[in-house]
């Protein structure tokens, strides 16, 4: 069975020694023989002190943002290639608050898709609705939508992970209920397989939205759900691994 996905994305928090501990205590919690395939996604100012204590741990490191070109004067930006040399293996593309703070429309996210695979990182594809959208029935309709504008038209899906975080669950302490999960994730499994072939059937596709210890056993439990995105939980390394745990 494939191992699920647990990624820690620390948004803009833990950039500095308190990053430092909560890697070293993660490490030191983690048993590979887990059911959880872990990834640590800091602050770009700790990738490259983090690769160093991450490697021959197993848990992977990833960032959270890159630019769609390759290099050049983008005053602040990060491009894919610098973060695989630092030791990335993954990227979180178009997360919501990305999307907001920064404008970030699907056309821009599919070109920062298409760096990433460039570099030879795996993009995690971040996707989801708002609490109105989904209260007026439109989840699936904005779901599939962003996915379609958001994928490059030439990508591997052996090279490809989805996260679907409902935007209204995300860092509320709501998270939608097992059976819109189970719902939308059934939803996305067919949508990519209509995007991309037979390959579609493995892409991972992970949920975001408040996953904590309480309710992460029954989310990961969900057909379809590779894995988990964490927010909030991933600062605290007993709630992090803790969600590793209900994993398997
Ligand atoms: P949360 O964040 O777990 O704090 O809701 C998830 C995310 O934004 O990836």
């Amino acid at each position: 069975m494939k191992k699920k996905l647990i990624a820690g994305n620390w948004k803009m928090n833990a950039g500095g020694a308190d990053g430092m501990a909560l890697c070293a205590e993660v490490c030191a919690g983690h048993k590979p023989q887990n059911q959880a395939q872990l990834l640590l996604c800091p602050p770009f100012t700790l990738l490259r002190e983090l690769a160093q204590k991450l490697a021959n741990t197993g848990i992977w490191l990833g960032a959270q943002d890159c630019h769609s070109a390759e290099g050049g004067a983008h005053t602040g930006d990060i491009a894919a290639t610098m973060l695989c040399e630092a030791g990335c293996s993954h990227v979180i593309l178009g997360h919501s608050e990305r999307r907001g703070d920064h404008g970030e429309s699907d056309a821009l996210v599919s070109g920062k898709v298409s760096a990433a695979l460039q570099a030879e990182l795996i993009p995690i594809l971040c996707i989801g609705e708002a609490l109105q959208q989904r209260q007026s029935g439109a989840a699936e309709q904005v779901v599939g939508a962003q996915l379609a504008a958001s994928l490059p038209e030439q990508i591997d899906p052996a090279r490809l992970v989805i996260a679907y975080e409902p935007i209204w669950a995300i860092g509320t302490g709501m998270t939608a209920s097992l059976d819109d999960i189970a719902a939308m994730h059934g939803f996305l499994r067919q949508e990519l397989i209509r995007h991309l072939g037979a390959g579609g059937a493995q892409v991972p596709v992970l949920y975001g939205g408040s996953v904590k210890p309480e309710n992460a056993a029954a989310i990961l439990a969900i057909a379809d759900v590779g894995g988990a995105l964490i927010g909030g939980a991933s600062l605290k390394s007993a709630d992090f691994l803790a969600i590793a745990r209900a994993a398997g």
